[in-house]
């Protein structure tokens, strides 16, 4: 097999870890590796993004030395330990890990898969956020299959327990196991999975969502109403429109296209108000309206003008 492939590196030997693209959930795993002790080449196309990256993970390693969690050197050594570039080729020469969090769209992962594989190490392992795209399909870009894999973080990284490790058809169990022990050292709790659409997170999760935006769309009941039924009376902590605003309502529509496509089962179709809304450019918290609309530094929750 012509591969550019060779022995991965075991989980404590990984101390280079280049994360690429530094949105919500980019600079949330910049921030958890720095924290663990990782030197981090954070690494986007957009300059003025990634300097808005690192005021943001200072502000939330702000958050856990107001809490008690972090001393303020800690906190500066963290920061000191995330170096920020524009370059792919500098990011990933060293690299021991890299992990992927660019836009949801296949076309742009394929594309940067090829890249990083001619740019990374042989030895690196090359790891992705995907929340839905194929990982064996991904992998498919590299001539390193074995060493490719998923490595779902859940937002806000800093903050959640898990990490979906996903399992392509051709990683290698070696690979696997430096992973999930890794995810152990960034105190996170990984669960396996295999390669099918949604994995496991998304394909119980979106399913839900659609659900309630179906039970809107409807007119059951209002936005509020919605997410209290669910808050109150199954605990989560937020209602499923909610957590659908912070996702991102065009990333829940990704995702449930890649459910409808890759099971053919009606029952994933996306609601047409989630593909309206979409359409519209409402979506979610980043563009300060979905179901709610968000004021910059407000807590406040309210129902946006069309759902009162
Ligand atoms: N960095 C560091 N700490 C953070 C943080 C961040 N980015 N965001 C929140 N926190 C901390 C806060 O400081 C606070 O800490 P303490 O408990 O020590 O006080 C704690 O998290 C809770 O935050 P808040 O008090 O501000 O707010 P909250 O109690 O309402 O909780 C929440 C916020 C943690 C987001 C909670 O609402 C929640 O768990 N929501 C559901 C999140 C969820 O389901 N995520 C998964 C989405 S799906 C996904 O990501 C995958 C996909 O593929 C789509």
């Amino acid at each position: 097999m012509d591969t550019a492939s060779s022995t991965p590196r075991s989980p404590l030997h990984i101390q280079h870890v280049t994360v690429v693209g530094c949105g919500t959930m980019g600079n949330g795993i910049a921030q958890v590796f720095a924290t663990c002790g990782f030197a981090v080449e954070l690494v986007d196309l957009s300059a003025p993004a990634l300097e808005k990256a690192m005021s943001t993970i200072a502000r939330n390693l702000d958050r856990v030395v107001a809490k008690g969690g972090l001393d303020h050197e800690s906190r500066d050594a963290a920061l000191a330990r995330i170096h920020c570039g524009t370059s792919l080729a500098e990011a990933t020469h060293q690299a021991d890990l890299v992990v992927e969090a660019a836009t949801e769209n296949r076309q742009i992962k394929l594309e940067l898969f090829r890249q990083l594989d001619q740019l990374s190490p042989a030895s690196c392992i090359l790891a992705t956020n995907t929340s839905s795209i194929s990982i064996t399909d991904i992998a498919g870009a590299t001539r390193r299959p074995a060493q490719v894999i998923g490595m779902h973080f859940m937002n806000p990284v800093p903050v959640m327990k898990l990490v979906e490790i996903i399992k392509g058809y051709n990683t290698d169990p070696v690979v696997t196991a430096t992973i999930v022990e890794l995810s152990h050292r960034l105190g996170k709790i990984p669960v396996e999975a295999n390669d099918y659409p949604g994995f496991v997170a998304n394909r119980i999760l979106m399913p839900m969502i659609n659900e309630a935006i179906h039970t809107l769309y409807e007119g059951v009941a209002g936005v509020a109403e919605i997410d209290t039924v669910m808050k109150l009376g199954m605990a989560h902590p937020m209602g499923p429109l909610q957590l659908a605003d912070f996702i991102g309502l065009d990333v829940c529509l990704a995702i449930l296209r890649v459910l409808h496509d890759g099971f053919g089962q009606a029952k994933y179709a996306p609601c047409p108000l989630l593909v309206k809304m979409v359409s519209s450019g409402n979506l979610g918290v980043k563009t300060g309206k979905g179901f709610y609309a968000y004021q910059a530094g407000s807590k406040d929750l309210l129902v946006a003008p069309e759902f009162r």
